[in-house]
C-alpha cells in the first residue's frame, strides 16, 4: 500500500531534512543558566514577533498555556473560558490539579469569541461572596471549532474592555500562525491583545517539539521558575529550538498550502467551504467510526471527535496527490 495519509492532526508531522540538519547543526548550551544560544534566539524572536518582552521555551503547548494562566491568576481566582477550549478539554484539568485555579466555561457559538457573552460572567475581585475572575483564556485559531480565526473585533473588544476592569487575558496560541496566514493580520497585533501569550512550533509549523510563552520580561521571569518546578528546565535543547528556528524561517507562509488543502477536501466532501477558515475541515452527521475504520483500511487516518463528527487536518506532511487521494477514500466511503 502507499503511505498512510494522516489526517488525525498537525501534530503528527516529522521534521524535513532541512529542519534536521538546522537540528543536528545547532550551537548549544545549558538553558537551565540561560546559555543555550538557539535557545535564547528562539525566545527573543518570537517574543518580539509577537510585540511582548519575552519569551519562554516550553516543552508543550500544555505548559505555555497553564504557566501562561498561573502568572495572570492566583490559585482560588478563577479563568473564564468557552467551553470548548482546549485549556479546559484537552488539559487534564492542569489549571486545578497543579496550580489551584478555578475554571468557568461559557458556551460558546462553535468556538467564536463574543466578547459580550465572556464579559457578563466576569466576577469581580471586590466581591467577598463571589470566586474573582482573574482572567479570560481566548484560543486562536480554535481546535474544537475546526480552526476559526478569532473576529479581530471582538478580540480587540475583549481587550478594550480588560483594561479598564482588572482582567488578564491569556492567548492560546497554538495555532496563532494558521490565523496569521489566514487573515493577514500581523502576529503581534494578536500578541498585543494578550497579557500572556502561547503560541506551538509543533503543530502547523511542523517542529517535532516546543512552544514559545511570551509575556512582560517580570512575568517570563516567574515563569521561568515555574517552568523549572514542573521539570521542563531542559539543558542543551537549542537542538529544539533550532527545528523552531527554521520552522520561523521556512514554514509559515507555506500554510497557506495546507489551508488551500483543506478547502479543497471540503469541496471534494460537500463540507460547506466558509466553515474552512485554515487548515481543519469538520465532517458533521457521519457515522465516524466506520468512516475512521473505513478510511483506515485504505491508507487514510482521521480523528474521530464524537460518533457523528470527524476532523481532517491538513499539515506539510500531505502534498496535493496526498489530498486527493484521501478526498477519493473518504468520498466513497461517504457515498459523495
Ligand atoms: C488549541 C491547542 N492548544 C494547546 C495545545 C497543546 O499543545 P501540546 O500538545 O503541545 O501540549 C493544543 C494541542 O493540540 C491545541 O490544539
Amino acid at each position: 500500500m502507499d503511505k498512510l495519509i494522516d489526517l488525525r492532526s498537525d501534530t503528527v508531522t516529522r521534521p524535513t531534512p532541512g529542519m534536521r540538519r538546522a537540528m543536528a547543526e545547532a550551537e548549544v548550551g545549558d538553558d537551565v543558566y540561560g546559555e543555550d544560544p538557539a535557545i535564547n534566539a528562539l525566545e527573543e524572536r518570537v517574543a518580539a514577533l509577537m510585540g511582548h518582552e519575552a519569551g519562554l521555551f516550553v516543552p508543550s503547548g500544555t505548559m505555555g498555556n497553564q504557566i501562561g494562566m498561573r502568572l495572570v491568576a492566583e490559585p482560588g481566582q478563577e479563568v473564564l473560558c468557552d467551553a470548548d477550549a482546549h485549556v479546559v478539554t484537552y488539559e487534564m484539568g492542569a489549571a486545578a490539579a497543579v496550580f489551584g485555579l478555578s475554571t468557568r466555561t461559557v458556551v460558546s457559538d462553535g468556538g467564536r469569541l463574543d466578547a459580550d457573552r465572556l464579559i457578563t460572567q466576569v466576577r469581580p475581585k471586590t466581591d467577598w461572596h463571589l470566586t474573582a475572575t482573574a482572567a479570560i483564556a481566548v484560543e486562536n485559531t480554535h481546535n474544537r471549532g475546526g480552526g476559526l480565526v478569532q473576529p479581530l473585533g471582538e478580540l480587540q473588544k475583549l481587550w478594550n474592555w480588560s483594561r479598564d476592569a482588572g482582567v488578564a487575558v491569556h492567548l492560546d496560541g497554538a495555532r496563532l500562525f494558521n490565523a496569521h496566514v489566514a487573515s493577514g493580520v500581523e502576529l503581534a497585533t494578536y500578541g498585543r491583545m494578550a497579557d500572556t501569550a502561547s503560541v506551538c512550533l509543533s503543530k502547523g509549523l511542523g517542529a517535532p517539539v516546543g512552544s514559545v510563552l511570551v509575556s512582560s520580561a517580570e512575568r517570563i521571569g516567574i515563569a521561568r521558575l515555574w517552568r523549572k518546578r514542573l521539570g521542563g528546565g531542559m539543558r542543551q535543547a537549542g537542538v529544539l529550538a533550532a527545528a523552531g528556528l527554521y520552522a520561523l524561517d521556512h514554514h509559515v507562509e507555506r500554510l497557506a498550502e495546507d489551508h488551500e488543502h483543506a478547502r479543497l477536501l471540503a469541496k471534494r466532501l460537500g463540507v460547506d467551504e466558509s466553515t474552512v477558515e485554515t487548515n481543519m475541515v469538520v465532517l458533521d452527521d457521519v457515522p465516524a467510526p466506520m468512516l475512521a475504520e473505513g478510511a483506515k483500511a485504505h491508507g487514510v487516518l482521521v480523528s474521530q471527535v464524537s460518533a457523528r463528527r470527524v476532523r481532517l487536518v491538513t499539515h506539510l506532511d500531505v502534498d496535493r496527490a496526498g489530498i486527493e487521494r484521501a478526498a477519493d477514500v473518504l468520498a466513497e466511503l461517504l457515498d459523495r
